[in-house]
């Protein structure tokens, strides 16, 4: 190509859209499984103010004390800035890190402050993990469906993905060993099971009590490490909690914790609790990534968490999203047509919603956003292409008055669909997606 080319006419070059790239040539083999989120492009439609938008996963911070909050920052600025506006350890805030372990006491791990990490939100924790234990070609199990966001560390690390089906209680346990055995008898290398316990995104489900002691033996009777990724757990909607497989299983369990959902997802705080021996990696790792956690974040949460009622504000949250999932349940159904069908989380953000064979959840996400109401569409969640009869609905930004809205137009667009496939058959073909990586929109 001569300089004075444009680099879209690049002799011999495909026609299209990523022949507009002149880097095309230079990436990393491992790119090739970044694309980005189908919603993410339809992102600047569905953030207009007339559309519910049903498609986000952020937190609704409005209950947050504000007013307190920014008098705190700023005596954290007057008190104690040469600090809080200073490099730190990769390690993290010590102070942090203890109260970090009363908060996990909570739901029964007996975790050592020096074991935890402090990550810039559980994606870190994500990608570390995944960076420390996946070569390309190796094997996650992961639930079908999973969070959007690991599918994207995965495929960032070529790592492949196996998904395991679940049912209402969770992961099936028997699935997970037939998975196992499955892979082993193919030379496959199955580096962790990623697993998201409780109130699960995208599916809303949790896994079962009883299922949790089994999984943790089929693990280790396969030699697999779990990586636990529990930001939801303190989101029961009736105040109940359950027992972490990391308090089950300390050694053979990395686990991963966030503020986002409890408190402020724009702090960006979050943590990785990892055996013992793997702690030291783990610091490395994050010394490559970022060098240290912000201080100042770290600073706001540790006094946040010393200085207001937390746990009130996280009562305060699920009565919220409670309310937000009552709206939700009673529109689907008061609204969706036969043969639609969903899960009913009891914590959490996420309903996950089947729809009639022969409706494509993405090919429909245009004409759902014509009609005003946008959802994450359920190829996004899975590494294989599947997951096109699904969408994932989340009830926790909007008021329950958008919600309602949202579901009846929702219903109004799944209703034409239906129409039109008795009417023609099959009303579209689609053409099977990778992983994607999820905007904040989306996560
Ligand atoms: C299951 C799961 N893991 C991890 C994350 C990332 O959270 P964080 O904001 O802590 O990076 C999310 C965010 O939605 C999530 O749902």
């Amino acid at each position: 190509m001569t300089a004075s080319q444009p680099p879209e006419h690049r002799p011999g070059s495909e026609p299209g859209r990523n022949n507009l790239d002149p880097h095309l040539d230079r990436y990393a083999a491992r790119t090739a499984g970044m694309t980005a989120s189908e919603i993410r492009a339809l992102f600047a439609v569905a953030s207009r103010p007339e559309v519910v938008s049903l498609a986000g996963g952020m937190p609704n911070l409005a209950a947050l004390p504000l007013d307190s909050l920014s008098n705190q920052m700023a005596e954290l600025i007057a008190e104690d800035g040469l600090t809080a506006l200073q490099y730190g350890s990769a390690h993290g805030v010590p102070a942090l890190r203890e109260q970090i372990c009363e908060i996990m006491a909570m739901e029964g791990i007996t975790g050592h402050p020096d074991d935890i990490v402090v990550t810039v939100g559980s994606q870190m924790g994500l990608d570390m993990v995944t960076r420390l234990f996946c070569d390309p070609g190796d094997v996650v199990i992961a639930e079908g469906p999973s969070y959007v966001g690991a599918l994207g560390s995965f495929a960032a690390y070529q790592a492949q993905v196996i998904h395991v089906a679940m049912d209402d209680d969770g992961l099936v346990p028997e699935n997970l060993r037939e998975a196992l055995t499955q892979a082993e008898k193919h030379g496959k290398r199955v580096k962790f099971l990623y697993t998201i316990p409780n109130f699960h995104n995208p599916a809303g489900v949790t896994l079962a009590v009883e299922r949790r002691a089994e999984i943790l033996e089929i693990c280790r009777q396969h030699d697999v490490l779990v990586v636990e990724d529990n930001p939801y757990g303190l989101l029961g909607f009736n105040g109940q909690t359950y027992p972490a497989l990391r308090s089950m299983d300390p050694d053979n369990v990395v686990y991963l914790g966030s503020f986002s959902k409890t408190f402020a997802s724009g702090l960006r705080v979050g943590w990785v609790l990892a055996p013992h021996a793997v702690r030291e990696k783990l610091v490395l790792a994050a010394e490559s990534a970022t060098l240290c956690p912000p201080t100042l974040n770290q600073l706001v949460v540790s006094r946040y968490l010393e200085t207001h009622d937390w746990k009130g504000q996280i009562k305060t949250f699920r009565e919220n999203y409670r309310e937000r999932r009552d709206a939700m349940l009673s529109a689907l159904e008061q609204h969706l047509p036969e043969g639609c069908t969903w899960t009913r989380p009891d914590g959490g953000f996420y309903v996950w919603v089947t729809v009639p064979e022969g409706v494509d959840t993405k090919a429909m996400l245009p004409r759902a956003v014509t009609a005003r109401v946008a959802y994450a569409s359920g190829t996004g969640f899975y590494a294989d292409g599947f997951g096109s009869r699904q969408m994932r609905l989340s009830y926790c930004y909007p008021t329950p008055e958008r919600i309602r809205e949202g579901v009846r137009r929702l219903a109004g667009v799944l209703e034409s669909e239906m129409d039109l496939m008795r009417t023609f058959g099959s009303v579209t073909t689609r053409a099977v997606s990778g992983p994607e990586f999820p905007g904040p929109d989306t996560a």
